[in-house]
């Protein structure tokens, strides 16, 4: 599908996204599982019940735009976040270097929904679907907080405990 006018260009970046939240759905237990900070595995599992909650608000704005259809696009920057923080996995061992690591590559991950959502907002805003950026907004809100708790937790416990 070639995209020709903004609003291809905001279907296709709404249905990378929607691939990015799926795909982090099904990232974020295995995370948890390898963490060992309870900190941290709380973290994990509390945003994997907040990625459904943005799976949900994506839903939303679909409806809001009056069924808008997904471009069928696999979202290749969170396949390769993922793979990151696959990768810290198996070449660290359990303990807290592997959680300061689980925390760098959770990190990206929060940075590139939040230029994500912040894109959408922005594309939205102009092609004047006002009934959609305060959910996008919303979404938005909740990824930079999850970036914020994590610099906390590196910075006052996990890291520390690395060192
Ligand atoms: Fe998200
Ligand atoms: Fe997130």
């Amino acid at each position: 599908m070639t995209i020709q006018s903004l609003n291809d260009l905001f279907v296709h970046t709404l249905s990378d996204v929607y691939s990015a939240e799926v795909q982090l759905t099904r990232a974020l237990p295995k995370m948890a599982q390898a963490a060992t900070a309870e900190k941290l595995i709380e973290g994990f599992t509390q945003h994997l019940e907040e990625t459904k909650g943005h799976i949900e608000r994506l839903d939303q704005v679909i409806q809001a735009l009056d069924g808008v259809e997904l471009q069928n696009v696999t979202c290749v920057a969170m396949e390769g976040l993922i793979k990151e923080g696959e990768e810290i996995i198996q070449e660290v061992e359990q303990g807290p270097v592997r959680d300061a690591g689980l925390i760098v590559a959770a990190q990206k991950v929060e940075h590139y929904e939040i230029s994500s959502y912040g894109s959408l907002m922005a594309l939205a805003k102009n092609l004047g679907y006002d009934n959609v950026v305060s959910v996008l907004k919303n979404t938005l809100d909740e990824e930079k907080a999850t970036d914020e708790k994590l610099t906390m937790l590196a910075e006052q416990q996990v890291n520390q405990h690395a060192a």
